[in-house]
């Protein structure tokens, strides 16, 4: 699986399915509507968890569509050139994914009443030593890793927070407390659910279901997009298993810079 790159606005994005011109597009004439979810998060950050369980709560629970339609059909991510395709095609209401820093998201979001979903995303997540290296070593640096730095994406998006139409939520809540946070969520949509219904969420947005789904686990993702060579997509699902992979001195290094990128932001972690 090639993997070339290019920078736009300083930010570093895969040449394949992303192009300059559609970013730009993305940015300055992609039309939100009012009636659009959309569901952003850093990479690694359970987008994809959050994508399915956005899918279910929009069928009260019920499994039929998450196991009948691909998740990338379900919510495309409207930055990459098939996603905005399927976006601007896709009937409303819209749900939709990005992966962008808020400087490089579609402007019209600022007109609209659209509701944003941001993933503050997992600092205490797996995704392996290269991501928190990445991370630790060249955060403060944009251009050095795909869609830009951790850092910059969540201080960017928090700048939203207060915002009626913007919810946050992390990966170690929704570790720590599916049915709370599904309630939440459906709360903040509108969209009250019972208990049935949200088990039924939770149940069928898991870990395991996913991993079963062949509609939302990736194994349909053709071989250019996916490197299936490596290991599943759905890996291991848990909070902490950097400790598994950064040594003492990454770990340290890691908590300075984020002490450092995070200090004055009025915003607490689970893992603070
Ligand atoms: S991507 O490719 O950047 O959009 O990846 P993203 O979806 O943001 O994050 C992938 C990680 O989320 C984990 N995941 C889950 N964890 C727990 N429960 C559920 N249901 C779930 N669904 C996805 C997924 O396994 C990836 O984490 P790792 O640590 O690699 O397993």
């Amino acid at each position: 699986m090639a993997r070339e790159y290019f920078t736009h606005k300083g930010v570093l994005f895969p040449c394949l399915d992303y192009s300059p011109e559609k970013l730009s597009y993305v940015e300055n004439e992609f039309q939100v509507r009012d009636d659009d979810i959309f569901n952003i998060a850093y990479l690694k950050s359970g987008t994809n968890w959050m994508l399915e369980i956005l899918s279910l709560i929009r069928c009260d629970g019920d499994p039929g569509w998450v196991r009948s339609v691909l998740n990338w059909e379900r919510a495309p991510w409207v930055e990459s050139q098939l996603g905005l395709e399927a976006a601007l095609k896709y009937p409303p209401p819209r749900l939709l994914c990005s992966h962008l820093p808020v400087q490089l998201f579609p402007k019209s979001l600022q007109r609209s009443k659209a509701k944003v979903r941001g993933g503050r995303s997992p600092a205490d997540q797996g995704g392996g030593a290269g991501w928190c290296q990445l991370w630790s070593h060249r955060a403060a640096l944009p251009c050095t890793v795909p869609y830009g730095s951790w850092f910059d994406h969540v201080t960017g998006w928090m700048g939203l927070k207060g915002n009626e139409n913007f919810f946050s939520i992390t990966y170690e809540e929704l570790q720590q407390d599916p049915w709370g946070s599904v309630r939440r969520i459906c709360h903040f949509l509108g969209k009250e659910l019972s208990e049935e219904q949200v088990a039924a969420v939770v149940e069928n947005a898991s870990f395991q279901s996913m991993k079963g789904n062949k509609m939302s686990n990736y194994s349909q993702q053709r071989d250019e997009f996916m490197d299936h060579q490596n290991g599943e997509f759905l890996r291991k699902g848990i909070c902490g298993d950097w400790r598994n992979h950064l040594s003492e001195a990454q770990s340290q290094r890691f908590d300075t810079v984020y002490r450092e990128r995070m200090q004055g932001l009025g915003m607490t972690f689970p893992w603070d």
